[in-house]
């Protein structure tokens, strides 16, 4: 008989034959930059998560730091906000700003710069708005420009969230132009419009202030639209593909992993956190377990690099197993 068992029996084998294993080497940790002082306010619905201002954010970067997570992904929060998210651009910028302290006091931090308008915009559209559309070819111009500021300030990766089309071609040759040749484009290639984004939008105050993000989001029913858009970004240089949220995608993580030889990054989204986190506070499950279990599918699926909110937590877990 075929016994599977016998491979189950002893920690060792199971040890041994254990096909994917998590490393904190490949995690990132997002973190929310307000413009301001003395901030340090809690996100409701992401427990754990909070807002901070660059004066106080030594404190997340130590926590960072002790994990051993060796990048972060940063999201700024301007005061001001304007039509055509002028704040994304500026090299005074809060995003530049935080960018240009980390690389200070953690210069040992990879810096990833999210680029997108959203949390610049007034009307809070990841592109330029006229008469209710958004504009693609007219953003493109902006996000090149967030992009070489972020880079000037000192980001190692660019990671475009807009899903404007072209958008990595135009910010590879930007960054080439400005002699930013060895700066990475992480691109969030497959972004879905999920319901998953909704606990990051209180986060990072981007809701859109009409209509909603489908005319340049994908359409969640789409698997194959998925890989060519994985395609498309890899032609136009991107170094690193992203399918985000993760969970519900795991299909199309799988895909791509076939697809390309290009390191896939996952994003494992703010509502996918709400709702472990939720769910343990109330005692139906066991945290750790699960963010092990969900975390390991991931790398499962193909995923090499995963972005979570649960980053700091997971780093001490597997510190504590080593
Ligand atoms: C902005 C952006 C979003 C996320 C990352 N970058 C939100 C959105 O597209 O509405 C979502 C991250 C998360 O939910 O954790 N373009
Ligand atoms: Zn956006």
């Amino acid at each position: 008989m075929v016994r599977m068992r016998r491979l189950r029996m002893k920690e060792t084998v199971r040890n041994m034959v254990r096909e994917t294993t998590l490393r904190k080497e490949e995690l990132v940790y997002p973190i929310f930059v307000a413009e301001g002082e003395q901030i340090k306010n809690p996100v409701d619905s992401m427990p754990g998560i909070f807002q901070w201002s660059i004066d106080r954010i030594d404190e997340e970067l130590e926590r960072v730091r002790a994990a051993g997570v060796p990048a972060v992904l940063l999201f700024g929060i301007p005061k001001h906000k304007d039509e055509v998210g002028s704040e994304a651009y500026r090299d005074e910028g809060v995003t530049q700003q935080a960018i240009r302290h980390i690389k200070k006091t953690f210069p040992e931090l990879l810096v990833i710069a999210d680029v997108c308008l959203c949390e610049y915009t007034s009307h809070g559209h990841c592109g330029l708005v006229h008469e209710g559309e958004i504009l693609n070819d007219e953003t493109l111009e902006l996000l090149a420009k967030a992009s070489v500021s972020l880079a000037k300030a000192g980001a190692d990766v660019i990671a475009p969230s807009d899903m404007m089309d072209g958008r990595v071609e135009y910010i590879r040759k930007a960054l080439d132009e400005a002699g930013f040749i060895n700066t990475l484009i992480m691109a969030y290639s497959a972004k879905f419009a999920s319901g998953y984004y909704s606990p990051f939008r209180d986060a990072a105050h981007s809701t859109p202030a009409f209509g909603d993000r489908r005319t340049y989001q994908m359409d969640p029913a789409n698997g194959r639209e998925a890989i060519r858009e994985c395609e498309n970004d890899i032609a136009e240089g991107a170094d690193i593909i992203m399918i985000k949220p993760a969970l519900a995608y795991l299909d199309v993580v799988k895909a791509a992993s076939l697809a390309t030889n290009y390191p896939i990054a996952v994003y494992n989204v703010s509502g996918e956190y709400s709702m472990v986190k939720a769910a343990a506070q109330n005692g139906w499950i066991d945290e750790r377990r699960i963010v092990l279990e969900n975390l390991t599918a991931m790398k499962r699926a193909g995923a090499k690099i995963i972005i979570t909110y649960h980053a700091l937590d997971v780093a001490g877990w597997l510190s504590q197993e080593e």
